[in-house]
């Protein structure tokens, strides 16, 4: 039997092991044996290993041959260091290291554990639920303050499935043309109704100013707004008329809800970009319906629709 004691300097300074190493056929035909045995019962199995290297690499070629490898052509990875890991959905226990999976199951040479033929498991891609947006332009007048209900739920961050709101109801408050309105929403798959109001009240209690509140069913969405906008004499530029369309994604079902508002001006419509998920616009929040403010600033003035046709994610 012939002893030789190597020192291989594997790979980089990081990682220098002292291999006492049994030249003979018998240890080299053993391997062998090992290895296909291992190879049936563990192949593919999931590797955390410290660092991949090419076996074309001039650090392992020598290496190799010490061990009575051939050279593969072309070449492949080996991996140094490796360990099994358990591999869950996106996660697993390879901190720190390379999580792979390699054609042979690691051949341990005096403790170091080198998998050959070895690929990085690609990373999972994230959760790909980012909502693709889109915000019409202002419909009436920007004489009021400026309101954007999906940054009041979201702020300026990324809208997702998780946090987008959506509408459960909207309210008008309205005579020839709308005073105000209010729309409760429920934030992603949360139970929590919000009302937000914008112009006048919801409370307003005077004769003549009308209140409908439109609600959503289950699996109902509003897929379309068309309305008139305008100049109405004494109140300025508004929105004067809003109709809805709401279908049901379950039934395939649509229904149109209003006009509310009577007066007449420049047609518009907003439709085809997927679903209503909130209301921008400019408004001044009173208690008083336009008619009662005698031109003072208040009520509602413009709106804008903030839609999502669905995610965003790369097919
Ligand atoms: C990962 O977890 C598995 C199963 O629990 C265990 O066998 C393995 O040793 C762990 N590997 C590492 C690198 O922690
Ligand atoms: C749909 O959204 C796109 C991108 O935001 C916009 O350019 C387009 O005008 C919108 N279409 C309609 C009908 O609102
Ligand atoms: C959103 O960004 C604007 C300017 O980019 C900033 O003025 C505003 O405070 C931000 N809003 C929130 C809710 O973070
Ligand atoms: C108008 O309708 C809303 C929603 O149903 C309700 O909360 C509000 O009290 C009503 N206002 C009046 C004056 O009836
Ligand atoms: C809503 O749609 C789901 C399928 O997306 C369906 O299972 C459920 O029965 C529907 N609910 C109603 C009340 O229509
Ligand atoms: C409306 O009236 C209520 C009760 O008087 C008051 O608390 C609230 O501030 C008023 N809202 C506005 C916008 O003036
Ligand atoms: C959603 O809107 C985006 C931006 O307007 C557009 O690129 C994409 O094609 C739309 N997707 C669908 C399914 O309509």
């Amino acid at each position: 039997m012939l002893y030789s004691t190597v020192s291989v300097r594997i790979f980089n300074s990081a990682l220098s092991i002292n291999i006492m190493f049994l030249r003979s056929s018998v240890f080299v035909a053993s391997l062998v044996a090992t290895t296909a045995a291992q190879m049936e019962a563990r192949e593919n199995a999931p590797q955390c290993c410290e660092k991949l290297l090419s076996s074309a690499s001039p650090a392992v070629e020598p290496f190799l041959a010490l061990l009575g490898v051939t050279i593969p052509t072309p070449p492949v990875d080996l991996g140094v260091c490796c360990k099994p890991i358990s591999v869950s959905g996106c996660d697993s226990n390879c901190t720190g290291g390379i999580a792979v999976t390699c054609a042979t199951v690691p051949i341990s040479v005096v403790g170091v554990d080198i998998g050959v033929d070895c690929t990085p498991i690609p990373p999972c891609n994230p959760a790909c639920n980012t909502l693709s947006i889109s915000t019409s332009q202002l419909f009436g007048s920007n004489a009021g303050d400026a309101f954007n209900d999906l940054t009041t739920f979201v702020g300026n961050g990324t809208v997702t499935t998780d946090n987008v709101p959506s509408i459960k109801a909207i309210t008008f408050r309205y005579g020839s043309v709308i005073d105000g309105l209010g729309v409760t929403y429920v934030q992603g798959t949360g139970q929590d109704l919000t009302t937000i109001s914008h112009g006048t009240s919801l409370t307003n209690t005077e004769a003549g100013l009308m209140n409908s509140t439109v609600t959503l069913g289950t699996n109902e969405t509003i897929t379309a707004v068309s309305g008139q906008t305008g100049n109405h004499s004494p109140y300025g530029v508004r929105v004067l008329q809003l109709s809805l369309t709401i279908s049901n994604s379950f039934t395939g079902a649509s229904r149109m809800a209003g006009p509310f508002g009577s007066a007449t001006g420049a047609a518009f419509t907003v439709a085809g970009n997927g679903t209503l998920v909130a209301l921008g616009g400019s408004a001044v929040n009173t208690n008083l319906s336009l008619n009662s403010l005698h031109g003072a600033r208040g009520g509602l003035y413009g709106l804008s629709f903030i839609t999502t046709n669905g995610t965003d994610c790369p097919r």
